[in-house]
């Protein structure tokens, strides 16, 4: 048994020197293959040695099994190195993996109020609109006072601002564009203008110091609040299904008279009541009215001649019912990982 267990010895140390000695020689992925089959192949030569353990007492085995797997691990090893020599720098084959996915280039693209927008633009286009824009740095006199804001009417306390001087402000609202336009072309007027409107406001999900709004303004000879329901429940169609249908709620704004807030019924529920409306069935989704008889004086536009509706909607609103968004200040911090949703 002395004996075999001897040769058993030489025939590892053989194999050893031989085997490493013939991986030196490989030159490519075939010739590798070639000595791996050979060596440590399911059924090469070092299996044959495996096998023949089993003519061993189990005083010798556990000795002989390990010197074995040592040579086992020496190969694998070596193997591997020539692999990955062969893979790394054989002048023959590419040295990049060219079946790997490529890296993305990170490309910008309109911030989701802006798609929304442009949505919004083209569906008031195609009703003969067209678009203007105005200062977001204003006059007090239009942002407030051609509006038929009184000095000192509580109506200013719901806009509160920042203001440059005491003539001169960050507009609330785009509102102020109806005095500009009315007063730098005649009647008949069909305008619709986007822009940045500011407010001093305690910042929460649904409020924000700074936002989008989107105005509208349409002036004609017998225009009437017909006009206004048939325009704004197109524009709450195209925009959020053939569905919506569109409710007037009395309310107040100084420059329109009658005014009214708009309600459309919930996309979600369609009207039975659900989350998203609060159980309301309806949507606020902008103020609107009959331009007030004053605007048009003080825009220079005879009120006995003309008549004519104005509406106004927060852009990141709209956004917000369109996308199921629930934080308005989700539009302002540039998050890629929000924006890149869109
Ligand atoms: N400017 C109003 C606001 O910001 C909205 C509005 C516009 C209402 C036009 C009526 C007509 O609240």
């Amino acid at each position: 048994m002395v004996e075999q267990a001897g040769a058993l010895r030489q025939r590892i140390a053989t194999m050893r020197d031989t085997a490493l000695a013939q991986l030196q020689s490989v030159a490519d992925r075939e010739a590798l293959e070639a000595w791996r089959v050979r060596w440590v192949g399911r059924k090469g030569e070092l299996s044959a040695l495996f096998v023949s353990l089993s003519g061993f007492d189990s005083a010798q085995r556990p000795q002989l099994g390990r010197e074995l797997n040592t040579l086992k691990s020496t190969l694998h090893e070596e193997l591997q190195q020539v692999e990955s020599r062969l893979r790394g720098d054989s002048g023959a084959g590419p040295k990049v993996d060219a079946s790997l996915p490529g890296r993305p280039r990170w490309v910008g693209g309109h911030h989701i109020a802006l798609q929304v927008l442009d949505e919004m633009l083209a569906i008031f286009e195609r009703l003969g609109f067209s678009i203007a824009t105005g200062p977001e740095v204003e006059l007090e006199s239009y942002n407030f006072e051609a509006l038929n804001f009184p000095p000192n009417h509580p109506a200013r306390d719901l806009q509160d601002t920042f203001w440059i001087d005491d003539r001169v402000l960050l507009r609330t609202q785009t509102s102020p564009m109806q005095v500009r336009i009315m007063r730098s072309q005649p009647p008949p007027v069909r305008i619709v203008v986007p822009g940045r409107v500011y407010r001093n406001e305690q910042i929460d999900a649904s409020h924000a110091a700074e936002f989008f709004q989107l105005e509208g303004l349409y002036v004609d000879r017998n225009v009437s609040m017909i006009d206004l329901k048939a325009t704004v429940s197109h524009f709450v169609q195209r925009l959020f299904g053939s569905g919506r249908s569109v409710r007037f709620k009395p309310h107040f704004f100084p420059f329109t008279e009658p005014s009214v807030d708009v309600d459309m019924t919930c996309f979600a529920c369609q009207g039975r009541g659900c989350r998203v409306c609060g159980n309301e069935g309806w949507i606020e989704i902008m103020g609107a009215g009959m331009v007030h008889p004053n605007v048009f004086e003080a825009s220079g536009y005879d009120p006995e001649e003309v008549t004519g509706f104005a509406f106004g909607m927060g852009i990141e609103r709209i956004s917000m019912l369109r996308h199921g968004i629930n934080d308005i200040r989700l539009f302002l911090e540039n998050d890629v990982r929000f924006l890149s949703q869109f």
